[in-house]
This record gives structure tokens, sequence and C-alpha cells, in this order.
């Protein structure tokens, strides 16, 4: 669809979605079509100035004191002896300071038994994953279906299935997609805070622990071994894989229950709830962050509360590959043959062979994004102007992201082997772009977004100003 085509789309839609949940929807286009009725200021003059024309009450985890199983899990995640060099704990990666993100500007963070060890992918916020469901390829219904295919039956099931367009105005649509979505880490390998946790203790360029025993042992020695034996009995410390189990539900506990994992203190949640007003630059990036036909970001980037009321987590928990730049910073990137394929491995393996895949990572929450230093699964860009200029440019001047084949010519998605390429997303907004054709932001909107952007940042005073 061309871009006429989509604004024309998005209007049919607009008009159809009468009734439907859509809350500040609006855009060049869209002002003309929404009817006012007489003595109702229209949305987009409310929207002009900064307010929410739909206030809404946002349903937050509720704050409690922490469990006694979250206590011990918050030492844990602080406890740098676990590591094997003694150095490192899961906050020094995931800052309390930061996000729960990565501390510093590196796009790799250096970890490992001599803490010389490069890691391999950019450090996400471990903020806002309390709703991340399990990974599933299609809407997850292991619920309510006892025998559940198998992650390759429901691969091939998906191969027959057109993808439905992703577009800002309707992402409900693409919900139903058959596309891999749900699970934690870049490529979703993971299921459940509890299942990833013993992942970097022990993977060797993170914690490097040098096994599940040994672990064991310095939590015998820590001085919170007696909250182990209160929690679960005298004999825990005989079973070190029954330990390191325990352990890891605590610090899954811990990310669960701590309110710092999931604050909503950002401008935007309250602007959601009619407490504060956005600038007029962060009214405007909001408008281009929602449009179809220019950021088209929302398609991906859920920016709306969920029909229960839930705010908003900026994913829609499903995968894309977006063909990002090969970063020369990664150690491992060296290796001309080395590539990480995300989904397709080398990190998960279950999925090795379905190569429609190869190239996709998960859609990260854009919730205190504008805190980063570093960004995409691995690290390419170090700031929001860098990530902007890429997403709106990447087909239009791609040598100026990409190294250059022996011809000279740009090699669009460097970072994917050349049989993988087809795999990045060229059909939505703003990725459909080809060369000559106007760029889906100007520099204006660019900016405008950037700031919008920052209104998801926690620690804003609610009120707003
Ligand atoms: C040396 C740095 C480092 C340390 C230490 C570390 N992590 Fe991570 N963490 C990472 C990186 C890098 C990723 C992304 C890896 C990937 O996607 O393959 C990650 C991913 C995660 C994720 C998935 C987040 C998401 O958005 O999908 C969770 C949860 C997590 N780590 C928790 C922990 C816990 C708990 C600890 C301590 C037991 C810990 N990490 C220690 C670097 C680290
Ligand atoms: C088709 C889905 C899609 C659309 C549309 C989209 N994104 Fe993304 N976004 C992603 C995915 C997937 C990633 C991670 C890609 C990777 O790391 O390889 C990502 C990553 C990002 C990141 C890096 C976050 C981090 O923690 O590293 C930012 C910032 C971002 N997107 C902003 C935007 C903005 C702004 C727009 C609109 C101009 C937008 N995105 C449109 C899917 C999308």
């Amino acid at each position: 669809m061309n871009d006429s085509g989509i604004a024309a789309e998005w209007r049919r839609r607009l008009t159809a979605a009468a009734g439907a949940f859509v809350i500040g929807v609006l855009a060049p286009g869209a002002a003309a079509n929404a009817v006012a009725t007489p003595g109702q200021t229209p949305d987009s003059v409310v929207l002009a100035q900064g307010l929410n024309p739909h206030p809404v009450t946002l349903i937050f985890p509720r704050v409690r004191p922490l469990s006694a199983m979250a206590q011990l899990g918050r030492k844990l995640f602080q406890d740098p002896r676990l590591s094997g060099s003694g150095q490192v704990s899961c906050s020094s990666c995931h800052d309390p300071a930061h996000g729960y993100g990565p501390p510093g500007a590196v796009s790799v963070m250096i970890g490992g038994a001599d803490m010389h060890t490069a890691g391999f992918r950019a450090v996400p916020s471990l903020r806002y994953l309390y709703r991340q469901p399990a990974f599933s390829i299609g809407p997850d219904t292991s619920a309510d279906n006892e025998a559940a295919p198998s992650l390759v039956q429901q691969a091939q099931h998906a191969l027959v299935h057109d993808k439905v367009l992703k577009t800002a105005l309707s992402p409900q649509a693409a919900a139903t997609n058959l596309v891999p979505q749900g699970g934690i880490f870049w490529d979703g390998r993971a299921d459940t805070l509890q299942q990833q946790a013993s992942g970097p203790l022990l993977n060797p360029a993170e914690m490097a622990a040098s096994s599940s025993e040994a672990v064991a042992k310095k939590i015998e020695q820590a001085d919170y071994a007696g909250d182990f034996r209160a929690l679960f009995g005298p004999n825990i410390f005989e079973n070190s894989r029954m330990l390191m189990a325990e352990a890891m539900f605590a610090v899954a506990r811990y990310q669960i229950e701590e309110p710092g994992f999931h604050p909503f203190t950002s401008k935007y949640d309250a602007w959601l709830q009619g407490k504060a007003r956005l600038t007029a630059a962060e009214a405007r990036g909001y408008l281009a962050f929602d449009d179809p036909a220019r950021g088209n970001c929302a398609a991906c980037h859920l920016d709306k509360p969920t029909r229960d009321g839930l705010p908003p987590l900026f994913t829609d928990f499903q995968y894309e590959a977006l063909g990002v730049p090969r970063n020369p910073a990664i150690p491992a990137n060296r290796d001309p043959a080395y590539y990480d394929l995300g989904i397709c491995g080398p990190y998960r393996t279950d999925m090795r062979d379905q190569v429609q895949y190869c190239g996709m990572f998960l859609t990260p929450s854009l919730r205190n994004t504008a805190t980063r230093k570093s960004f995409f699964h691995n690290g390419a860009f170090h700031t929001l102007d860098a990530v902007m200029d890429w997403y709106v440019n990447r087909d239009l001047q791609p040598e100026r992201f990409y190294s250059k084949d022996a011809r000279g010519n740009a090699v669009k998605y460097d970072d994917l082997p050349a049989q993988y390429r087809p795999n990045v997303d060229t059909t939505d907004a703003p990725f459909n772009r080809h060369p000559g054709d106007q760029p889906a932001l100007d520099k204006q909107e660019i900016q405008d977004v950037i700031a919008f952007l920052g209104t998801l940042t926690d620690g804003a005073r609610s009120g707003g100003h």
C-alpha cells in the first residue's frame, strides 16, 4: 500500500471504528472526518492544547510490602559473590538507577569469570516485563487447548497464513497474526522470569558461575543462608538443583513484586489519566507516533491502554526483522561468519530450521528508552537521533548506514546473511519506503517524536505542569 492508500484505509477504519475503544487517535486528515457534536470541543483542538480528550482510569499493579520470598530475591539480585569473578551481580548490568537497564553507553557489557568476556547483545531494561506472555507463534491459546501444537508445528501452520499489515490505527488486528510473540530475551528463548534467571548466572559472558553446585555453595555461606532455611526448610542445602530453582523463583518474585520494576510514573501515564499537559512538541510527536502514514510507531509499540484498562507497555510482544546494521563494536562480529539471527539462533536452538524467522528480534518496550545509551539488540546506535535517522532513511540512503560491497554498493541489512535479508520488514510503515520517496518523517517530526519518547520516562512528577 502506498502512502495515500494507507491514509485512505486509515480514514475508512477510523469511520468504521465508531464505538470501538479508540482514544486520542488523531492526525491530519482524521480531524476532517471527526464529527464534533455541537457544544463539544473536537479532539484535535483538545490535543493541540496538549490535553487528553479522553482521560482514562488505569489499572496499575498493586503496591504491597515485599514478601519474604521477594526480599530474599532482592539480596540475590544484588549479590556479586554469586558470579564467577565475584564482581558482577544482576544489578551491575540491570542497574536500578538506570531503569534496570545498562549503566553505560557500551553496546555490550563485559562480564565473565575474568571480567574480560564481552557479551553478544545489548542489555535490555527489566522494567515492565510483568505482563510478558509466554513465547508462542500466534496468540497464546495454550490455556484452552490441552494438546497445544509444538512450536515447530505452529511455525509450519503459520507459513500458509498471510500477515496483516501493521498499522497504528488498528494494532488489535495484528495481534491475531500467526507470528512469533511473547517470551523474554531478545529471541524469546525463556518463558518466565524464573526460567530466565539461571541463564545469566551460568552464562560465561555474564555472571559465569561455574555450576549450580558452585552457586549453591556460595549461597550456603552467604549471610542470607538463614533466610533459605527459614523459607524452604532445613534440608534445602542438600539438593543444589532444588536450591537453584528456589533461588531463581525468589529473584523472579522480586522482579514481580518490587514496584520499581513497573512504576508507571511517566508523564505519559499522567497524561493518559488527564493529569498532565503535553508540550506542543510532545503532542505533535504523539500524533506522528500514532499516524500510520508517518511514524506508525504505535503499530508495534502499542501506546493505548488495553480494553481492561491496563496501561500500555509500548510493545505488541511480537518479533520483527528490522535489518539493524552490523555493529563492529561487538567482538564476536570480527568473525565474518558469525551472525546473531535472533529467533533462529544461535542462542536459542529449537527454531533453527524456521528460516522465515531468521533476523527477528523482540519488539522492546519504549518506556524509559530516552534514558538508554545503546539501542536495538546489538546496540548499534547510541542516541535516539541516530535511531530515528536510521528508521526514516534505512531504505532511502542505505549507504549511510551499511557496509559496502566490493563494487562500493551499500549492503542493505548487512547483519544478516544474504539469504535471510528478504525476512526484513519492508511493508509496515515507516519501513515501506524506496529510494526517491519522501522520508516518513521530516526533521521537525523526528525531533517531535523524540520529545514524545521523553514523556515515557519514569519519575516525572504526576500532575505534569
Ligand atoms: C554481564 C551483564 C548481565 C548480567 C550480570 C545479568 N544480565 Fe540479564 N541480560 C543481559 C543481557 C545482555 C540480556 C539480553 C540477552 C539476550 O537477549 O540474549 C539480558 C536479559 C535479561 C532478561 C530478559 C529481559 C527481556 O527484556 O527480555 C532478564 C529477565 C534478565 N536478563 C535478568 C537477569 C538477572 C535476574 C540477572 C542476575 C541473576 C541478570 N540478568 C544478570 C546482561 C546481563
Ligand atoms: C513493524 C514494527 C515496528 C515499528 C512500526 C516500529 N518499531 Fe521500533 N522496534 C521494533 C523492533 C522489532 C525493535 C527491535 C529490533 C532489533 O533490536 O533488532 C524496535 C526497537 C526500537 C527502539 C530501540 C529500543 C531499545 O530498547 O533498544 C526504539 C527507540 C524504537 N524501536 C522506536 C520506534 C519509533 C520511534 C518508531 C516509529 C518511527 C518505531 N520504533 C516503529 C519494531 C517496530
